[in-house]
């Protein structure tokens, strides 16, 4: 049972939980603990930008309704379409819109930036940014966001059925009934329970299987440039040579870098354990596949698994052959090797919540300034503007990175009271977001001029 009590002096309502703890539900605490502090938090205010245009935003390539839905409860206006569009497409069209939302197929480039004029921000719905040209999009003022981490518990959940299917082999009987063959067998097929994950990097995805791996039973230990907190019961080791030697399935989960180029190449696979797996959802240049066949061939190991390939085919439905990568027909023809089309991170699970990312970045961004998360801009954010400061108003100022901007910008906010303020830098582009207290309407006009005609001037926004 639970009763509503009021608090002088504030609308708030406190609800007062009974004494039994069997009558109250999680939804029950969860309200008390809401209502109950609701009187002591200041409402952020909902702000907006002073240029009375409305915000119209161009959204491609079939992005997730919920992401839709999202900028329209905005009041953004929303031209959605299902495909890509092609660069003379954009030229054409991009001029009219504050913002665009694309995955990987459609190509942001220089051109398309300079038909941009109201550009504001770029969204990409997906893992990688190199289909945007970052550089002059950070130089035209255009922070870009993506939605890096979204999918590691998609991979790591790949990657925990990939190390049983390799220690059951049961993608080949899987493979064998397919071609109407019994082949009931258990030799060479194990538990997974008790045996050793080595884990190569222990960053997103390294760690979220780290704990799925141990409820399994599994022993992890973990391999990674940082000293990292293991979760759980894992272990980090010093050498990359101890891991593959004590590991029963070795799992890579570093980036493509010039050091982990071949990272698996003839010496580790060596050192792996005979009758141990490789297992490598990574990027497809960590492994040396050629030394990777030898090793199976030989039986040193036993199996493999590989979702990423040194060179992916652009599109569904083409061929995975010698042609693209000239060990292909090498690969497929070994036994319990599994090898799937970069599918790690493909799940609406993954697709739902880089919807939810993306499009939550770009709103703090149109709304509030905040460049947390983008990939080509400094990283600025200040707290939010509260309802019982409502002369208050936002200057988010993107400037070139030159000596003497912040004595200009300060000569204009001078006959203000600046309530908070933060700059900060990347390479050639700088930004600076402040608060400026009690600023008339035909003020915030003349502040923008003012700070528009500064020499440095990329991009300025008033919020109110
Ligand atoms: N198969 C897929 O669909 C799919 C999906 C998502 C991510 N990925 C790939 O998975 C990999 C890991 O992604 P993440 O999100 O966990 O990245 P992350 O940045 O969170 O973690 C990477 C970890 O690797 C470590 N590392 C870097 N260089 C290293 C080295 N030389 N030796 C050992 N450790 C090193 C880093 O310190 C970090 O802890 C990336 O290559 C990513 O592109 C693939």
């Amino acid at each position: 049972m639970s009763s509503a009590i009021s608090i002088p002096g504030s609308s708030a309502r406190v609800v007062a939980a009974s004494a039994s703890p069997t009558t109250t539900t999680i939804h029950d605490r969860m309200l008390f603990r809401k209502e109950s502090t609701s009187f002591a938090i200041r409402q952020p205010k909902v702000l907006h930008p002073v240029e009375n245009e409305d915000l119209k935003l161009l959204i491609l390539e079939n992005i997730s309704q919920e992401a839709v839905k999202a900028f329209r409860s905005q009041g953004f206006h929303v031209d959605h379409s299902t495909k890509a569009m092609s660069e003379d497409e954009l030229v054409q069209k991009i001029g009219q819109y504050h913002a665009i939302g694309i995955r990987s197929k459609t190509k942001i480039t220089e051109r398309v930036l300079k038909a941009a004029s109201k550009l504001l921000v770029i969204g990409c719905f997906c893992i990688g940014t190199n289909q945007v040209d970052l550089d002059n999009a950070a130089k035209a003022g255009i922070p870009v966001f993506n939605s890096p981490f979204s999918n590691s518990r998609s991979v790591a959940e790949l990657v925990m059925s990939e190390i049983v299917a390799l220690s059951r082999q049961y993608f080949e009987r899987a493979f064998e009934m397919r071609n109407g063959i019994w082949n009931k067998q258990s030799k060479g097929c194990w538990e997974v329970r008790g045996k050793t994950l080595g884990i190569v990097g222990y960053g997103h995805i390294g760690s979220q299987l780290s704990v799925l791996a141990e409820a399994f039973g599994m022993r992890v230990l973990f391999y990674d440039v940082v000293n990292i907190m293991p979760l759980g019961s894992a272990r980090q080791v010093d050498t990359l040579a101890t891991l593959l030697s004590e590991s029963d399935f070795v799992t890579l989960h570093v980036p493509e870098l010039p050091e982990t180029t071949n990272m698996i190449s003839t010496e580790e696979l060596a050192q792996m354990k005979k009758g141990a797996y490789l297992i490598n959802n990574a990027r497809g240049k960590v492994v040396d596949i050629p030394a990777l066949i030898d090793a199976l061939k030989s039986g040193h190991l036993a199996g493999a698994a590989l979702d990423v390939y040194p060179s992916e085919p652009g599109s569904n439905g083409s061929p995975f052959d010698d042609q693209l990568n000239p060990w292909s027909s090498a690969l497929r023809s070994i036994p319990n090797v599994i090898l799937t089309p970069h599918i790690g991170g493909s799940t609406e699970e993954a697709q739902r919540m880089i919807g939810e990312e993306v499009s939550s970045a770009l709103i703090r961004y149109l709304n509030n300034g905040s460049t947390v998360g983008a990939v080509n801009f400094p990283e600025v954010d200040l707290r939010a503007i509260t309802l019982e400061e409502p002369n208050h108003i936002r200057v988010c100022y993107v400037h070139k990175n030159i000596p003497g901007v912040l004595r200009q910008v300060n000569e204009v906010l001078s006959p203000y009271n600046v309530e908070k303020q933060y700059s900060d830098s990347k390479g050639e582009i700088a930004y600076l977001m402040a608060d400026i207290a009690d600023v008339s309407p035909r003020d915030v006009n003349s502040l923008r001029e003012q700070l528009n005609i500064t020499s440095a001037n990329i991009l300025t926004r008033m919020l109110a």
